[in-house]
């Protein structure tokens, strides 16, 4: 297995490029089920995520073109409606195929994800909207089916905010019959991206990026034209990274209305931030101060940069209390970092991390996707040399993070197996 070796201590210097967002990219190639002809989808990022999404949209019938990052899918003729265990237990993200298929189609036939790494991640909330719209859902060896003559708009307010589920539904809800209102619904950018490419398509959704969207079906939508948005998730990766070598880098793609309380933290922290052209300019503090944060959804601190920041703190000066408070499970970076020499407590939902002098290389195993950045980050500011092994999680949601950190000068390279 491939492993990411980096010998640590350099100071990042220069201007790295985001790529398409994961996030974004994914809801929306699933949203090409929900109309015939050729959708051409620009800026897809190459990961190992987006290669399930193909498998799984070439398994239902559709034709999937790639050159670099512009995708053209061909979806007039849907031969199944089924999404099989082996796709989906790889990326959960493969229930969003559930809302097109039964809007366009009428049925569906999903594998359930079951658990992951960093907990339950059930999907009742979005079954529980489907069935509002007038689905009928019978569970059925493993596999969750649902149909629907055609869906009717409904008024469906969700118990917590989730962001697969407000961008299931809403695909659903605009070709479903009357107005749908999703109440409580989460407010991601990526939510606000797909929201735009459906209404391109025709769609009519409004106050997208606000927790009521209201969505007015329509007869039938035309094909998607569009660029998907820069990750803000990768781009706030990079800013950890050169706030943690004490680095000078431009984020180029950085959106900073989507990175607020990322930005606050690192400002609490004693990075230096600026907007110029095109991104962020990033530069890491003399001196980490140790600070304290709470994930929530967005606008909150993302969960998707918990563990990258838990790595900066594991540097400060003092002591930091990190709350996880949207996945039940999500420190399983934690022992790792105490492996690379962190002082970190967890009770409950809460990390402490008592700021160390210095982190000192060791090889260590990723977890999950951003457990895994935060093993690199801790690696680029340890002592010696750092071996992050099971980097297949990486490759599920980072394009060339390791030529890209090459390129700001990292001492750092993949040795394959
Ligand atoms: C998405 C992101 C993921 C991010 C997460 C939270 C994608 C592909 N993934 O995941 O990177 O970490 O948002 O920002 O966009 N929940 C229920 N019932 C449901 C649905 C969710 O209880 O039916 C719970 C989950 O267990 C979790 C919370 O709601 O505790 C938030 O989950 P959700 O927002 O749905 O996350 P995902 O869409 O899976």
């Amino acid at each position: 297995m491939d492993k990411i070796v980096i010998h640590g201590g350099q100071r990042l210097k220069g201007e790295v490029l985001i790529s398409g967002a994961k996030n974004a990219a994914l809801p929306l190639l699933f949203a090409t089920l929900l109309a015939p002809g050729r959708h051409r989808l620009a800026n897809v990022p190459q990961l190992r995520d987006i290669d399930t999404v193909a498998e799984l949209l070439t398994t239902l019938g559709a034709t999937v073109e790639r050159a670099d990052g512009l995708f053209t899918v061909g979806a007039d003729a849907i031969m199944s409606i089924e999404a099989p265990y082996e796709l989906v237990r790889t990326m959960r993200a493969s229930v969003l195929v559930l809302g097109p298929l039964l809007a366009r189609h009428g049925e569906a036939r999903v594998s359930l994800p079951g658990g992951c790494a960093i907990g339950a991640r059930p999907i009742n909330l979005h079954l529980k909207g489907f069935e509002a719209m007038g689905a009928k859902i019978v569970l059925d060896h493993g596999y969750v089916e649902a149909r629907a003559k055609r869906l009717h708009g409904a008024r469906i307010y969700f118990d917590l905010p989730t962001v697969g589920g407000t961008e299931n539904l809403m695909m659903a809800a605009t070709l479903a019959k009357g107005t749908t209102i999703l109440e409580n619904a989460a407010c991601e950018p990526e939510i606000v991206d797909l929201a735009n490419a459906l209404n391109a398509m025709g769609a009519r959704i409004s106050c997208a990026g606000s927790d009521t969207v209201t969505i007015e079906g329509v007869e039938d939508l035309r094909p998607l034209d569009y660029a998907v948005m820069p990750d803000r998730i990768e781009a706030g990766t990079f800013m950890v990274a050169a706030a943690i070598t004490r680095g000078d880098v431009k984020v180029t793609g950085a959106v900073a209305s989507d990175l607020e309380a990322l930005i606050a933290k690192l400002r609490d922290a004693g990075a230096e931030i600026v907007e110029e052209s095109g991104g962020l300019r990033v530069k890491g503090p003399r001196r980490i101060e140790s600070v304290n944060i709470k994930t929530h959804p967005h606008p909150g601190f993302p969960t998707d940069m918990q563990a990258q920041f838990m790595a900066l703190m594991t540097l400060g000066q003092g002591t930091s209390v990190i709350s996880e408070n949207v996945f039940e499970n999500r420190f399983m970076h934690v022992c790792e970092l105490q492996r690379m020499g962190a002082d970190i407590s967890i009770e409950g939902h809460s990390a402490t991390v008592k700021g160390v002098k210095g982190l000192t290389g060791a090889p260590v195993m990723a977890t999950d996707l951003r457990a895994s950045a935060s093993l690199i980050l801790a690696g680029l500011a340890a002592d010696n040399t750092t071996e992050v092994a099971r980097i297949y999680h990486l490759d599920r949601g980072y394009e060339r993070i390791e030529t890209k950190l090459k390129q700001l000068g990292a001492d750092i390279e993949r040795v394959r197996a």
